[in-house]
């Protein structure tokens, strides 16, 4: 059963889209189902994320957790999104069913995927941060 916070970010999802000229994009792939999701940072000159948008083909769950993902790392620094991992999805959803905890990891991967693309651009090293493995098709 999805908890009511589930099903009004999976019916009114935040931050649907894409950026131009994103300072960070990144896309993951679930091994598990073969959900996908992208991506886009928009970061000030201070290492802010000032905008973040999202595209997922996957489940509710996975537009649930990537709806939430971009609210909670819009204001926070790079290192301060480092934060926004799967746990921390889970809990502001107030939960997950256990057979759709992987649906956030997609989330946690895709925001550390655009992150890396962020610091590589800029040469910047961000703490925790290792290079995402590329498992989908990317464009
Ligand atoms: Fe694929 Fe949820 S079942 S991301």
């Amino acid at each position: 059963m999805y908890t009511e916070i589930v099903m009004n970010h999976f019916e009114n999802p935040r931050n649907v889209g894409e950026i131009e000229n994103a300072s960070g994009y990144g896309a993951a792939g679930s091994a598990h189902c073969g959900d996908t999701m992208r991506i886009y940072l928009d970061i000030d000159e201070n290492q802010v994320i000032k905008d973040c948008k999202f595209k997922t083909f996957g489940c509710g769950a996975a537009i649930a957790s990537s709806s939430i993902a971009t609210e909670m790392i819009i204001g926070k620094t790079v290192n301060e999104a480092m934060l926004v991992n799967t746990n921390a999805l889970v809990e502001a959803l107030g939960g997950l069913p256990e057979e759709k905890v992987h649906c956030s990891l997609l989330a946690e991967d895709a925001i550390r995927s655009a992150l890396w693309d962020y610091a590589e651009k800029n040469g910047i090293t961000i703490e925790g941060l290792i290079k995402p493995e590329s498992n989908i098709e990317d464009h």
